[in-house]
Protein backbone atom coordinates (compact mmCIF):
# COMPACT_ATOMS: atom_id res chain seq x y z
CA UNK A 1 0.00 0.00 0.00
CA UNK A 2 1.37 3.71 -0.94
CA UNK A 3 1.45 6.28 1.70
CA UNK A 4 -0.48 8.87 -0.80
CA UNK A 5 -2.89 8.14 -3.51
CA UNK A 6 -0.48 7.52 -6.38
CA UNK A 7 -2.88 9.91 -8.69
CA UNK A 8 -4.54 12.59 -7.99
CA UNK A 9 -8.30 12.08 -9.06
CA UNK A 10 -8.74 14.29 -12.09
CA UNK A 11 -10.36 12.17 -14.03
CA UNK A 12 -12.31 11.83 -11.36
CA UNK A 13 -13.42 15.12 -10.69
CA UNK A 14 -14.03 15.37 -14.89
CA UNK A 15 -16.60 12.51 -14.23
CA UNK A 16 -18.13 14.06 -11.41
CA UNK A 17 -18.71 17.32 -13.59
CA UNK A 18 -20.05 15.36 -16.52
CA UNK A 19 -22.15 13.53 -14.70
CA UNK A 20 -23.46 16.62 -13.19
CA UNK A 21 -25.03 17.28 -16.35
CA UNK A 22 -27.03 14.36 -16.76
CA UNK A 23 -27.54 12.37 -13.69
CA UNK A 24 -29.54 14.60 -10.39
CA UNK A 25 -26.15 15.68 -8.48
CA UNK A 26 -23.90 13.19 -10.38
CA UNK A 27 -25.09 10.63 -8.73
CA UNK A 28 -27.74 7.80 -8.32
CA UNK A 29 -27.85 7.73 -4.71
CA UNK A 30 -27.20 10.50 -2.39
CA UNK A 31 -24.45 9.55 -0.13
CA UNK A 32 -22.10 8.34 -3.12
CA UNK A 33 -21.68 12.03 -3.49
CA UNK A 34 -19.59 12.20 -0.51
CA UNK A 35 -21.50 15.32 0.81
CA UNK A 36 -20.73 14.13 4.25
CA UNK A 37 -17.42 14.10 4.35
CA UNK A 38 -16.39 16.80 1.44
CA UNK A 39 -13.78 15.92 -1.20
CA UNK A 40 -14.71 14.29 -4.82
CA UNK A 41 -16.05 10.59 -5.04
CA UNK A 42 -13.68 8.06 -7.12
CA UNK A 43 -14.64 6.91 -9.97
CA UNK A 44 -14.99 3.61 -9.95
CA UNK A 45 -13.66 1.45 -12.76
CA UNK A 46 -13.75 -2.18 -11.59
CA UNK A 47 -13.48 -4.09 -8.21
CA UNK A 48 -11.70 -7.48 -7.35
CA UNK A 49 -12.17 -9.12 -4.31
CA UNK A 50 -11.04 -6.68 -1.22
CA UNK A 51 -10.18 -3.72 -3.87
CA UNK A 52 -11.62 -0.83 -5.85
CA UNK A 53 -9.42 0.35 -8.27
CA UNK A 54 -10.96 4.01 -9.55
CA UNK A 55 -10.31 5.92 -13.13
CA UNK A 56 -6.88 7.75 -11.90
CA UNK A 57 -5.41 4.27 -11.16
CA UNK A 58 -5.66 4.18 -7.52
CA UNK A 59 -6.29 1.15 -5.37
CA UNK A 60 -8.38 1.26 -2.51
CA UNK A 61 -8.69 -1.41 0.03
CA UNK A 62 -12.42 -1.61 -0.12
CA UNK A 63 -14.70 -1.63 3.59
CA UNK A 64 -17.67 -0.46 2.01
CA UNK A 65 -18.44 -3.45 -0.09
CA UNK A 66 -21.62 -1.65 -2.50
CA UNK A 67 -22.79 -1.31 1.42
CA UNK A 68 -23.08 -4.33 2.26
CA UNK A 69 -24.25 -6.85 -0.55
CA UNK A 70 -20.44 -8.52 -1.66
CA UNK A 71 -19.83 -10.57 1.44
CA UNK A 72 -17.38 -12.47 -0.94
CA UNK A 73 -15.89 -9.53 -2.20
CA UNK A 74 -16.06 -8.19 -5.69
CA UNK A 75 -16.21 -10.02 -8.84
CA UNK A 76 -16.11 -13.44 -7.04
CA UNK A 77 -15.44 -16.33 -9.54
CA UNK A 78 -17.99 -18.98 -8.28
CA UNK A 79 -20.68 -15.92 -8.49
CA UNK A 80 -19.49 -14.73 -11.72
CA UNK A 81 -19.50 -17.68 -13.30
CA UNK A 82 -23.32 -18.63 -12.40
CA UNK A 83 -24.05 -15.15 -13.46
CA UNK A 84 -22.46 -15.77 -16.98
CA UNK A 85 -24.03 -19.49 -17.30
CA UNK A 86 -27.67 -18.47 -16.59
CA UNK A 87 -27.71 -15.02 -18.38
CA UNK A 88 -26.38 -16.87 -21.52
CA UNK A 89 -29.99 -18.51 -21.58
CA UNK A 90 -31.54 -15.27 -21.09
CA UNK A 91 -31.76 -12.37 -18.92
CA UNK A 92 -35.75 -11.80 -18.11
CA UNK A 93 -39.04 -13.97 -18.69
CA UNK A 94 -41.49 -12.40 -16.45
CA UNK A 95 -42.42 -16.04 -15.88
CA UNK A 96 -41.92 -18.44 -13.00
CA UNK A 97 -38.45 -20.18 -12.67
CA UNK A 98 -37.10 -23.40 -10.84
CA UNK A 99 -34.27 -20.69 -9.31
CA UNK A 100 -36.83 -18.61 -8.25
CA UNK A 101 -38.09 -21.85 -5.70
CA UNK A 102 -34.74 -23.13 -5.20
CA UNK A 103 -33.62 -19.25 -3.59
CA UNK A 104 -36.75 -19.30 -1.34
CA UNK A 105 -36.62 -22.68 0.17
CA UNK A 106 -33.27 -21.49 1.10
CA UNK A 107 -34.66 -18.33 2.77
CA UNK A 108 -37.17 -20.42 4.42
CA UNK A 109 -34.73 -22.89 5.58
CA UNK A 110 -31.86 -20.17 7.14
CA UNK A 111 -34.67 -18.10 9.43
CA UNK A 112 -36.56 -19.16 11.70
CA UNK A 113 -40.22 -18.05 11.02
CA UNK A 114 -40.00 -17.14 7.62
CA UNK A 115 -42.36 -20.20 6.16
CA UNK A 116 -43.20 -17.97 2.49
CA UNK A 117 -41.33 -15.38 0.72
CA UNK A 118 -41.70 -12.67 -2.11
CA UNK A 119 -38.93 -11.77 -3.92
CA UNK A 120 -38.38 -8.37 -5.03
CA UNK A 121 -35.84 -6.17 -6.27
CA UNK A 122 -34.70 -3.76 -3.54
CA UNK A 123 -34.74 -3.66 -0.10
CA UNK A 124 -37.03 -0.42 -0.24
CA UNK A 125 -40.03 -2.21 -1.90
CA UNK A 126 -39.35 -5.12 0.76
CA UNK A 127 -39.77 -3.05 3.74
CA UNK A 128 -42.91 -1.14 1.49
CA UNK A 129 -44.66 -4.14 0.96
CA UNK A 130 -44.28 -5.42 4.32
CA UNK A 131 -45.76 -2.26 6.05
CA UNK A 132 -48.79 -2.89 3.43
CA UNK A 133 -49.14 -6.40 4.59
CA UNK A 134 -48.95 -5.46 8.15
CA UNK A 135 -51.69 -2.74 7.89
CA UNK A 136 -53.57 -5.35 5.95
CA UNK A 137 -53.12 -7.86 8.28
CA UNK A 138 -53.77 -6.23 11.51
CA UNK A 139 -56.41 -3.85 10.22
CA UNK A 140 -54.81 -0.90 11.48
CA UNK A 141 -53.11 2.07 9.49
CA UNK A 142 -50.97 3.33 12.17
CA UNK A 143 -47.20 2.05 11.95
CA UNK A 144 -44.04 2.73 14.28
CA UNK A 145 -40.48 2.74 13.41
CA UNK A 146 -37.38 4.07 15.19
CA UNK A 147 -35.51 6.85 14.93
CA UNK A 148 -32.32 6.21 13.13
CA UNK A 149 -33.48 3.24 11.35
CA UNK A 150 -33.42 3.32 7.08
CA UNK A 151 -35.95 1.29 5.50
CA UNK A 152 -35.39 2.31 2.21
CA UNK A 153 -37.25 5.77 0.69
CA UNK A 154 -40.69 4.56 0.65
CA UNK A 155 -43.74 7.70 1.99
CA UNK A 156 -44.28 5.59 4.94
CA UNK A 157 -41.21 5.18 6.11
CA UNK A 158 -39.35 8.65 5.53
CA UNK A 159 -40.47 10.06 8.61
CA UNK A 160 -38.76 11.03 11.28
CA UNK A 161 -39.11 11.82 15.15
CA UNK A 162 -41.57 14.89 16.16
CA UNK A 163 -40.37 17.44 18.17
CA UNK A 164 -40.04 17.14 21.71
CA UNK A 165 -42.27 14.32 23.20
CA UNK A 166 -44.37 14.30 19.76
CA UNK A 167 -44.67 10.86 19.37
CA UNK A 168 -46.24 11.14 15.63
CA UNK A 169 -42.98 11.36 12.97
CA UNK A 170 -42.91 13.96 10.65
CA UNK A 171 -41.67 13.73 7.10
CA UNK A 172 -37.96 13.97 6.25
CA UNK A 173 -37.99 14.07 2.77
CA UNK A 174 -39.64 17.33 0.99
CA UNK A 175 -42.45 15.69 -1.19
CA UNK A 176 -43.62 13.24 1.43
CA UNK A 177 -47.41 14.15 2.69
CA UNK A 178 -48.32 14.77 5.98
CA UNK A 179 -51.39 12.93 5.55
CA UNK A 180 -48.89 10.09 5.03
CA UNK A 181 -46.34 10.20 7.81
CA UNK A 182 -49.01 11.03 10.61
CA UNK A 183 -49.18 7.36 10.33
CA UNK A 184 -46.07 6.91 11.21
CA UNK A 185 -45.13 6.90 15.07
CA UNK A 186 -41.01 7.52 15.49
CA UNK A 187 -40.27 5.89 19.06
CA UNK A 188 -36.15 5.59 20.67
CA UNK A 189 -33.81 3.06 19.62
CA UNK A 190 -33.66 0.82 23.23
CA UNK A 191 -35.98 2.36 24.59
CA UNK A 192 -39.43 0.27 25.83
CA UNK A 193 -40.85 3.69 27.69
CA UNK A 194 -40.84 5.63 23.99
CA UNK A 195 -42.80 1.99 22.25
CA UNK A 196 -45.17 2.11 25.34
CA UNK A 197 -46.00 6.11 24.89
CA UNK A 198 -46.40 5.13 21.39
CA UNK A 199 -48.94 2.49 21.53
CA UNK A 200 -50.72 5.03 23.89
CA UNK A 201 -51.11 7.52 21.20
CA UNK A 202 -51.77 5.35 18.17
CA UNK A 203 -54.10 2.69 16.91
CA UNK A 204 -50.83 0.86 15.66
CA UNK A 205 -50.26 -2.24 13.47
CA UNK A 206 -47.34 -2.68 12.35
CA UNK A 207 -43.58 -2.27 14.15
CA UNK A 208 -40.37 -2.27 11.89
CA UNK A 209 -37.20 -2.21 13.38
CA UNK A 210 -33.48 -3.18 12.32
CA UNK A 211 -32.97 -5.57 14.67
CA UNK A 212 -28.94 -4.61 14.30
CA UNK A 213 -29.03 -1.17 13.14
CA UNK A 214 -26.77 -0.45 10.54
CA UNK A 215 -28.01 3.26 9.59
CA UNK A 216 -27.37 5.26 12.53
CA UNK A 217 -23.70 3.66 12.53
CA UNK A 218 -23.79 0.15 14.22
CA UNK A 219 -25.99 0.25 16.94
CA UNK A 220 -27.29 -3.07 17.94
CA UNK A 221 -30.62 -3.40 19.89
CA UNK A 222 -30.43 -4.84 23.82
CA UNK A 223 -31.89 -8.52 23.57
CA UNK A 224 -34.33 -7.20 26.71
CA UNK A 225 -35.58 -4.72 24.55
CA UNK A 226 -36.21 -6.85 21.43
CA UNK A 227 -38.11 -9.21 23.87
CA UNK A 228 -40.36 -6.16 25.25
CA UNK A 229 -40.84 -4.83 21.61
CA UNK A 230 -42.04 -8.51 20.76
CA UNK A 231 -44.36 -8.67 23.84
CA UNK A 232 -45.65 -5.37 22.91
CA UNK A 233 -46.65 -6.18 19.52
CA UNK A 234 -48.62 -9.50 20.27
CA UNK A 235 -50.37 -7.66 23.78
CA UNK A 236 -51.79 -5.00 20.96
CA UNK A 237 -52.03 -6.68 17.92
CA UNK A 238 -49.46 -5.50 15.92
CA UNK A 239 -47.23 -7.32 13.46
CA UNK A 240 -43.65 -7.57 14.43
CA UNK A 241 -41.42 -6.76 11.30
CA UNK A 242 -37.31 -7.26 11.38
CA UNK A 243 -35.51 -5.60 8.91
CA UNK A 244 -32.27 -7.24 7.94
CA UNK A 245 -31.85 -5.83 4.63
CA UNK A 246 -28.33 -5.13 5.83
CA UNK A 247 -28.12 -7.54 8.95
CA UNK A 248 -29.33 -11.02 6.70
CA UNK A 249 -26.47 -12.93 6.24
CA UNK A 250 -23.79 -10.40 7.09
CA UNK A 251 -24.40 -10.23 11.00
CA UNK A 252 -24.62 -14.36 10.90
CA UNK A 253 -25.68 -16.91 8.59
CA UNK A 254 -29.09 -16.36 10.54
CA UNK A 255 -28.85 -12.77 10.39
CA UNK A 256 -29.91 -11.41 14.14
CA UNK A 257 -31.01 -14.39 14.83
CA UNK A 258 -27.93 -15.77 15.28
CA UNK A 259 -27.52 -13.60 17.90
CA UNK A 260 -30.71 -13.67 20.03
CA UNK A 261 -33.41 -15.66 18.53
CA UNK A 262 -36.10 -13.82 18.30
CA UNK A 263 -38.39 -15.13 15.44
CA UNK A 264 -40.72 -11.69 14.21
CA UNK A 265 -44.00 -11.87 12.50
CA UNK A 266 -42.19 -10.73 9.15
CA UNK A 267 -38.58 -10.47 8.19
CA UNK A 268 -37.06 -8.21 5.12
CA UNK A 269 -33.60 -9.42 3.36
CA UNK A 270 -31.62 -7.32 0.57
CA UNK A 271 -27.67 -7.35 -0.17
CA UNK A 272 -26.46 -10.46 0.70
CA UNK A 273 -29.26 -12.06 -1.05
CA UNK A 274 -28.43 -10.89 -4.16
CA UNK A 275 -24.65 -11.57 -4.09
CA UNK A 276 -24.30 -8.15 -5.94
CA UNK A 277 -27.08 -7.70 -7.77
CA UNK A 278 -30.45 -5.78 -7.16
CA UNK A 279 -32.60 -8.30 -5.21
CA UNK A 280 -34.27 -8.63 -2.22
CA UNK A 281 -37.45 -10.34 -0.44
CA UNK A 282 -40.08 -10.06 2.13
CA UNK A 283 -41.41 -12.91 3.76
CA UNK A 284 -42.81 -14.15 7.46
CA UNK A 285 -46.09 -16.47 8.64
CA UNK A 286 -47.65 -18.22 6.24
CA UNK A 287 -51.10 -16.49 7.18
CA UNK A 288 -49.54 -13.01 6.68
CA UNK A 289 -48.12 -13.90 3.81
CA UNK A 290 -51.89 -15.65 2.11
CA UNK A 291 -52.93 -12.02 2.31
CA UNK A 292 -50.58 -11.23 -0.81
CA UNK A 293 -52.10 -11.19 -4.27
CA UNK A 294 -52.88 -13.30 -5.79
CA UNK A 295 -54.04 -15.56 -3.24
CA UNK A 296 -55.26 -12.37 -0.91
CA UNK A 297 -56.16 -8.63 -1.16
CA UNK A 298 -53.02 -7.00 -0.80
CA UNK A 299 -51.24 -5.92 -4.01
CA UNK A 300 -47.68 -6.06 -4.99
CA UNK A 301 -45.92 -6.95 -8.52
CA UNK A 302 -42.65 -6.57 -9.90
CA UNK A 303 -41.29 -6.55 -13.72
CA UNK A 304 -37.88 -7.31 -12.99
CA UNK A 305 -39.10 -9.56 -9.53
CA UNK A 306 -37.01 -12.90 -9.25
CA UNK A 307 -34.85 -11.51 -11.95
CA UNK A 308 -33.18 -15.14 -12.71
CA UNK A 309 -29.31 -13.63 -12.93
CA UNK A 310 -29.64 -11.79 -9.87
CA UNK A 311 -31.76 -15.01 -8.34
CA UNK A 312 -28.86 -17.14 -9.44
CA UNK A 313 -26.32 -14.86 -7.82
CA UNK A 314 -28.21 -15.15 -4.42
CA UNK A 315 -28.58 -18.78 -4.87
CA UNK A 316 -24.41 -18.86 -5.04
CA UNK A 317 -24.07 -16.33 -2.35
CA UNK A 318 -26.02 -18.53 0.55
CA UNK A 319 -24.83 -21.86 -0.74
CA UNK A 320 -20.96 -20.37 -0.40
CA UNK A 321 -22.14 -19.20 3.27
CA UNK A 322 -23.60 -22.83 4.01
CA UNK A 323 -20.79 -24.23 3.10
CA UNK A 324 -18.34 -22.59 5.52
CA UNK A 325 -19.73 -22.85 8.83
CA UNK A 326 -16.91 -20.86 10.45
CA UNK A 327 -17.54 -17.69 7.96
CA UNK A 328 -18.64 -15.13 10.11
CA UNK A 329 -16.26 -15.92 13.24
CA UNK A 330 -13.80 -15.39 10.64
CA UNK A 331 -14.86 -12.45 9.34
CA UNK A 332 -16.13 -11.56 12.99
CA UNK A 333 -12.43 -11.81 13.92
CA UNK A 334 -10.88 -9.38 11.28
CA UNK A 335 -13.61 -6.67 12.08
CA UNK A 336 -12.74 -7.13 16.26
CA UNK A 337 -8.69 -6.57 15.00
CA UNK A 338 -9.18 -3.60 12.53
CA UNK A 339 -11.78 -1.98 15.81
CA UNK A 340 -9.08 -2.40 18.99
CA UNK A 341 -6.35 -1.32 15.91
CA UNK A 342 -8.17 1.54 14.96
CA UNK A 343 -9.70 2.36 19.21
CA UNK A 344 -5.43 2.14 19.97
CA UNK A 345 -4.35 4.21 17.32
CA UNK A 346 -6.79 6.69 17.89
CA UNK A 347 -6.34 6.78 21.77
CA UNK A 348 -2.92 6.93 21.17
CA UNK A 349 -3.70 10.88 19.58
CA UNK A 350 -6.16 12.08 22.58
CA UNK A 351 -9.40 10.87 20.38
CA UNK A 352 -12.32 9.04 22.30
CA UNK A 353 -13.89 6.30 20.25
CA UNK A 354 -16.34 3.17 20.38
CA UNK A 355 -16.45 0.61 18.18
CA UNK A 356 -18.76 -2.32 17.65
CA UNK A 357 -18.87 -5.74 15.14
CA UNK A 358 -21.48 -7.89 14.53
CA UNK A 359 -19.93 -10.87 12.49
CA UNK A 360 -18.82 -9.12 9.20
CA UNK A 361 -20.22 -5.70 9.99
CA UNK A 362 -18.53 -3.01 12.22
CA UNK A 363 -18.95 0.44 13.24
CA UNK A 364 -17.40 2.69 14.91
CA UNK A 365 -18.16 6.96 16.47
CA UNK A 366 -15.70 9.18 17.80
CA UNK A 367 -17.07 9.56 21.48
CA UNK A 368 -16.46 8.47 24.80
CA UNK A 369 -20.05 7.09 25.56
CA UNK A 370 -21.86 4.12 24.14
CA UNK A 371 -24.05 4.57 21.60
CA UNK A 372 -27.73 3.32 21.93
CA UNK A 373 -29.67 5.25 19.69
CA UNK A 374 -29.87 8.10 17.26
CA UNK A 375 -29.37 10.89 19.85
CA UNK A 376 -26.44 9.48 20.95
CA UNK A 377 -24.97 9.00 17.24
CA UNK A 378 -25.52 12.17 16.46
CA UNK A 379 -23.53 13.76 19.65
CA UNK A 380 -20.39 12.17 18.25
CA UNK A 381 -17.95 14.16 16.21
CA UNK A 382 -19.24 13.63 12.60
CA UNK A 383 -16.43 16.50 11.87
CA UNK A 384 -13.83 14.56 12.95
CA UNK A 385 -15.18 11.27 11.00
CA UNK A 386 -15.07 13.31 8.08
CA UNK A 387 -11.17 14.22 8.31
CA UNK A 388 -10.28 10.93 9.05
CA UNK A 389 -12.44 9.84 5.72
CA UNK A 390 -10.77 11.90 3.64
CA UNK A 391 -7.16 10.68 4.65
CA UNK A 392 -8.21 7.03 4.85
CA UNK A 393 -9.18 7.79 1.17
CA UNK A 394 -5.69 9.44 0.58
CA UNK A 395 -3.81 6.46 2.00
CA UNK A 396 -6.06 3.88 -0.06
CA UNK A 397 -8.62 2.66 2.61
CA UNK A 398 -12.28 3.30 1.56
CA UNK A 399 -14.18 3.82 4.04
CA UNK A 400 -18.31 4.98 4.11
CA UNK A 401 -18.83 8.91 3.07
CA UNK A 402 -20.75 9.08 6.03
CA UNK A 403 -20.11 8.70 9.85
CA UNK A 404 -24.05 6.81 10.39
CA UNK A 405 -23.08 4.49 8.09
CA UNK A 406 -22.00 0.47 8.66
CA UNK A 407 -18.32 -0.87 7.35
CA UNK A 408 -17.90 -4.65 6.22
CA UNK A 409 -15.22 -7.21 5.57
CA UNK A 410 -15.79 -9.49 3.25
CA UNK A 411 -13.93 -12.86 2.78
CA UNK A 412 -11.19 -12.40 0.58
CA UNK A 413 -9.49 -9.73 3.41
CA UNK A 414 -7.02 -11.38 5.76
CA UNK A 415 -5.11 -10.25 9.04
CA UNK A 416 -2.48 -8.40 7.26
CA UNK A 417 -4.37 -6.64 4.88
CA UNK A 418 -6.32 -5.77 8.16
CA UNK A 419 -2.92 -4.76 10.05
CA UNK A 420 -1.83 -2.43 7.12
CA UNK A 421 -5.18 -0.57 7.38
CA UNK A 422 -4.22 -0.14 10.81
CA UNK A 423 -1.39 1.34 9.98
CA UNK A 424 -2.90 4.08 7.76
CA UNK A 425 -5.37 4.90 10.62
CA UNK A 426 -2.36 5.62 12.93
CA UNK A 427 -1.01 7.77 10.26
CA UNK A 428 -4.21 9.57 9.98
CA UNK A 429 -5.11 10.22 13.66
CA UNK A 430 -1.47 11.54 13.77
CA UNK A 431 -1.91 13.96 10.99
CA UNK A 432 -5.17 14.79 12.16
CA UNK A 433 -3.48 15.79 15.75
CA UNK A 434 -0.52 17.53 14.65
CA UNK A 435 -2.53 18.87 11.91
CA UNK A 436 -0.61 17.95 8.89
C1 LIG B 1 -31.89 -1.91 6.84
C2 LIG B 1 -32.20 -1.45 5.46
N1 LIG B 1 -33.44 -1.57 4.99
C3 LIG B 1 -33.78 -1.17 3.76
C4 LIG B 1 -32.84 -0.61 2.92
C5 LIG B 1 -33.22 -0.19 1.54
O1 LIG B 1 -32.65 -1.05 0.62
P1 LIG B 1 -32.42 -0.60 -0.90
O2 LIG B 1 -31.34 0.44 -0.87
O3 LIG B 1 -32.04 -1.85 -1.60
O4 LIG B 1 -33.72 -0.03 -1.39
C6 LIG B 1 -31.53 -0.48 3.37
C7 LIG B 1 -30.50 0.11 2.49
O5 LIG B 1 -29.40 0.39 2.87
C8 LIG B 1 -31.20 -0.91 4.67
O6 LIG B 1 -29.96 -0.80 5.15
Amino acid sequence: MKKELEHPLLHSINDFNEAKQVIAGGVNSPVRAFKNVGGVPPFIFKGRGFSLFDVDGNTYVDFVQSWGPLLFGHADSEIEERVISTLQRGLSFGAPTELETTLAKKLVISYEGVEKVRLVSSGTEATMSAIRLARAFSGKDDILKFEGCYHGHSDSLLVSAGSGCATFGHPSSLGVPRDFSKHTLVARYNDLDSVRACFKEGNIGGVIIEPIAGNMGLVPAKLEFLQGLQKICQQNGAVLIFDEVMSGFRASARGSQGLHYLVPDLVTFGKVIGGGLPLACFGGRAEIMAMLAPVGGVYQAGTLSGNPVAVAAGIVALEKIKRDPKLFERLEVLAHQFCEGLKQAANSCGFALQTCVRGSMFGFFFTDKEVQNFEDARQSDTALYATFHQKMLQKGVYLPASAFETSFICTPMDASIIEACVGKAQESFYEIQNQI
